[in-house]
């Protein structure tokens, strides 16, 4: 079938390079004309695993680029609307982007078109791009417009994409039923994974994607209520993990007793600094607006966020308590995206706590593996360091910090580490170590929801506190009331 993807971001670009690689011919079209100018290059913007080898199979054969709407459109059966939508200034989504693509897409329509909305929007979204069509003189019976939520993850969007847990599809009439099956044909019958060079399955087994077709509301209300349960989930595991650092209980264990309940689930349960990204923080408040205007106190939603951001104060709290005063301190830093494996800062709590600590007077010198260019555009250098990797940005600080879940991070050489930094401090926002493991390498090693343990090999005297040759527990009232001799 032939696809236009309109909006060549993260989730756009990743779509039509998949719906190339399962056999459609795509045209991915944005605004952005050097985007697309580096994409016709063969650049690819964004850092996402198997993305380069998609596009460079299909790049000139199946998949074309171009930055204008109304073309791509004109030569298209299907056109997928993947652009961004924003969190406004009041917490709304900003669908503003939605309506004007939808508004160009209307000139162009003369056969009939599906218009299939991924971006990730609010209810009812789908019966408003009805009406900007015809506002805008999209010929009646000519176009049919249904949901099909995007559920990618950054970093592994690409296999999400192909091994999906499911595909929903938001159809209100049958002309869209019939177009979305057939888009997703391949993977609904799983042909495309009987393919020799289909991209390797994430996990074991090749099963045929689970297709889930209903009408648009309610797949829009799957996609919104999807994320913010998945941001509940984390709120939830970094209140207990507040509990269990109070009561020197251990959030890993806690969460192994969790977790073992398959109505829990062990996943989306790493207690840590929070969430962020280009989805989470934007799909909570949406949602939570929507509820509002449709009548329904979604509070709980509220308190999702509340807590969210209530992690990150805590997470500098405990930096504030382990240096006992920041201005002046040296502070490493790894770790800048929002998440692991990915090179997105957007709404990352990683900038938000290096803000929080460059406004307290400390000097901040950090490392990630792919997000410093992106971050060089919001913390100016100047305003901090960035180092070639983590042992440079730890060499000679007072403390280094871990706000990124990149796996080379869990897997320093803490010898070198330690010889490297001024004081061997470490304060892991994402739990990466074992305590027992840092206390032995001679590290003061704080995390989250897990009791701090100090041995006596550490050089410093704390207000009345005997080290003694085991790594100890320390009791509340005395953790983080240590001063560094
Ligand atoms: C966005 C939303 O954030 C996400 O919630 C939704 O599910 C999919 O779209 P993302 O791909 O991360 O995800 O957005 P972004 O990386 O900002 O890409 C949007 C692209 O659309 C940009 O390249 C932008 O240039 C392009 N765009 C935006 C257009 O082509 N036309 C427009 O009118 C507006
Ligand atoms: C999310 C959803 O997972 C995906 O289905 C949806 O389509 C888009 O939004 P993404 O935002 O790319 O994907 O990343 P995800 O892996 O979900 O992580 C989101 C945030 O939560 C990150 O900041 C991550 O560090 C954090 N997180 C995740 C936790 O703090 N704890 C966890 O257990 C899992």
């Amino acid at each position: 079938m032939r696809i236009a993807v309109v909006g060549s971001g993260y989730v756009g670009l990743v779509s039509a390079a998949c719906l190339a690689e399962i056999g459609h011919d795509v045209i991915s079209v944005d605004t952005d004309t050097a985007k697309i100018a580096a994409l016709e290059r063969g650049e690819v913007p964004i850092h996402e695993g198997l993305l380069p080898q998609l596009l460079e199979r299909h790049r000139g054969n199946r998949l074309a680029f171009s930055s204008s709407i109304s073309s791509s459109v004109r030569e298209a059966e299907a056109i997928f609307i993947t652009v961004g939508t924003p969190q406004a200034e009041s917490g709304e989504p900003d669908l503003s982007y939605v309506e004007s693509v939808a508004s160009e897409i209307a000139s162009a329509i003369s056969e009939p078109k599906l218009i299939v909305e991924k971006s990730t929007v609010p209810v009812c979204t789908c019966e408003s791009i009805r009406k900007v069509l015809s506002l805008h003189g999209a010929p009646a019976g000519r176009f049919f417009v249904a949901s099909n939520p995007e559920f990618l993850r950054e970093g592994t969007a690409v296999t999400d994409f192909l091994y999906p847990n499911r595909i929903v599809l938001g159809v209100d009439d049958d002309f869209s039923a019939a177009m979305l099956y057939s888009i997703y044909q391949p993977l609904a019958q799983g042909t495309y994974y009987q393919k020799e060079d289909a991209i390797p399955s994430p996990r074991t087994g090749k099963d045929p994607a689970r297709l889930i077709v209903t009408n648009a509301k309610s797949a829009e209300l799957i996609k919104h209520a999807s994320n913010a349960f998945l941001a509940m989930k984390i709120s939830f595991i970094n209140m207990v993990a507040n509990v269990s650092e109070a009561v020197g209980a251990d959030i890993d264990q806690v969460c192994a007793g969790l977790g073992s309940d398959p109505r829990i689930g062990a996943q989306f349960l790493h207690a840590g600094i929070g969430y962020g990204g280009s989805c989470f923080p934007k799909d909570v408040s949406a949602f939570h607006s929507v509820a509002m205007q449709c009548g329904v106190d979604f509070s709980l939603l509220a308190e999702v966020m509340r807590v969210n951001s209530q992690q990150r104060r805590q997470f500098v709290k405990k930096v504030r308590t382990a240096l006992w005063t920041l201005r002046g301190k040296k502070i490493g830093v790894l770790g800048l995206a929002f998440k692991g494996g990915t090179d997105d800062i957007r709404e990352s709590p990683a900038i938000a706590i290096i803000q929080e600590l460059v406004k307290e007077g400390a000097s901040v010198c950090a490392y990630d593996p792919a997000a410093m260019p992106k971050a060089k555009e919001v913390l100016l250098p100047g305003i901090i360091q960035y180092a070639e990797n983590e042992y440079q940005a730890a060499s000679r600080r007072d403390a280094l910090l871990i706000l990124t879940e990149w796996e080379q991070f869990a897997a320093l050489d803490l010898q070198r580490l330690h010889s490297a930094m001024k004081l061997p401090i470490i304060i892991d926002g994402r739990n990466l170590y074992e305590p027992s493991r840092m206390a032995a390498a001679g590290f003061l090693y704080y995390s989250v929801g897990r009791p701090l343990q100090i041995t006596e090999s550490m050089p410093y005297l704390w207000h009345g506190i005997h080290l003694s040759p085991q790594p100890v527990t320390l009791p509340v009232a005395a953790r983080g009331a240590g001063v560094l001799a």
